[in-house]
């Protein structure tokens, strides 16, 4: 028999919302199939945007027709929408990215896992206490993480967040050489301002470290002193990747598009000591093992940067947003500690009394029918916290909302 990746076995059993899924499957079964609320992935509900829709309905047609039906892409993505990111993610906003820095992809999810494939496998990560658990479960997969002893990863290094810190880590004593930061941030919600992350930033250049940073949450930045690009602070481009998405918001997370920059300024170095373009190496890594995203998701990404689709985009996230709000001050209302929601569809709370994360989900879920994400499960810092989204519908959550406001 072939001898397997012996990192798999140091996994839990499943990943963090598949079991949340798992859960909620087993609770409507004991219960006569009842409606739960779902607020625990953070997956969208509004369909997808009219500007979307209508672009991706001309590239089917151009699809069906042999004039200009297309094959196989470019593994980078199309130059009509690597331009257009370029231009007004990027050059709007004041920061000089080129479109060749930059790589469609099929969704952060992907590019934030198979990045590790550009970087040697005794490189020291470092992950923020809580975080999205991808960064984590990958570097075990990778062997980077080492054993999980007392409830941590002994390879990796954690750079805790809680209130104290207005879930913002301080920075590490030791060198890290990858730093995943990731802000508006999944899961707390918080946002980081421009002064603190330039401290990253120069701890990066003082470091010789890779910040990989992802911003897939960027679009529901409302706050002026609230970062949207790692590429605000000067520099960054020497140290940091951004990974980005359209999933959350433009509704892509079934369709599945998102992107990547790696800047040409970025250097690594192999173990003979000889310099290489970050880039380069993503590129390779690429073509090797991606065939690009599909025509049809691009040309409804392109769509997002018209008149008409930023219009439906502030309008969604600003939809989720209101709903994040309703969460946040409803669970406040009944004594919860909450944070985010403000440049956030999450809503990170706790009751403060005791219980595990687990025991608030369930309870959460049999008192009031709607899901959460167990804090506990994006680290040992989440233990005592929920995660919440403001995905759902406004009706649905608010009728949760008023449900647990008024047991
Ligand atoms: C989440 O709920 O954290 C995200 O939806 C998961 C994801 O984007 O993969």
């Amino acid at each position: 028999m072939i001898k397997v990746n012996d990192n798999f076995r140091k996994l839990s059993a499943s990943y963090l919302f598949s079991e949340v899924a798992r859960k909620i499957a087993s609770f409507k079964s004991d219960n006569g199939n009842c409606n739960v609320i779902r607020m625990d992935i953070g997956d969208v509900t509004i369909p997808m945007l009219h500007s979307v829709v209508a672009a991706m309905h001309e590239a089917v047609d151009e699809l069906a027709l042999s004039t200009s039906f297309r094959g196989y892409g470019p593994e980078q993505g199309y130059p009509f929408l690597r331009n257009l990111i370029a231009e007004h993610d990027y050059a709007e906003r004041g920061l000089a990215i080129d479109a060749s820095d930059i790589f469609i992809s099929d969704g952060a999810k992907s590019d934030l896992a198979n990045l590790g494939d550009i970087y040697s496998r005794d490189c020291i990560v470092a992950v923020m206490n809580p975080s999205y658990p991808v960064y984590v479960d990958d570097s075990v997969i990778d062997g980077r993480a080492g054993e999980f002893v007392g409830g941590r990863w002994n390879r990796l290094m954690y750079l805790d967040c809680n209130s104290y810190n207005d879930f913002v880590p301080d920075l590490p004593k030791q060198k890290a050489d990858i730093i995943f930061l990731c802000f508006p941030n999944n899961p707390t919600g918080e946002g980081i301002t421009k002064t603190a992350l330039s401290k990253w930033v120069e701890y990066a250049r003082e470091n010789g470290s890779v910040i990989i940073y992802d911003s897939a949450y960027e679009a529901f930045v409302r706050e002026h002193d609230i970062v949207r690009s790692v590429y605000e602070i000067d520099g960054a481009d020497e140290v940091a990747i951004e990974v980005r998405s359209f999933s959350k918001t433009a509704g892509f997370t079934g369709v599945r598009c998102g992107y990547t920059v790696v800047p040409h300024k970025l250097k690594g170095r192999f173990a003979d000591g000889s310099v290489v373009d970050l880039n380069s190496l993503w590129n390779r890594r690429q073509t090797t093992m991606f065939n690009g995203a599909s025509y049809i998701s691009q040309k409804g990404a392109a769509a997002i940067y018209t008149p008409a689709g930023k219009k439906d985009v502030k309008a969604a996230t600003d939809y989720y947003i209101r709903n994040a709000r309703i969460i946040k001050e409803s669970l406040q209302k009944i004594g919860f500690c909450a944070y985010g929601g403000v440049n956030s569809p999450y809503v990170w709370a706790s009751p403060g009394d005791g219980r595990n994360s687990w025991e608030i989900f369930e309870s959460l879920l049999q008192k009031y029918h709607f899901s959460s994400t167990p804090g506990s499960g994006f680290g040992q810092n989440g233990e005592g916290f929920v995660r919440l989204t403001g995905f759902n519908s406004l009706e649905n959550t608010q009728n949760a909302m008023q449900m647990m406001i008024n047991a």
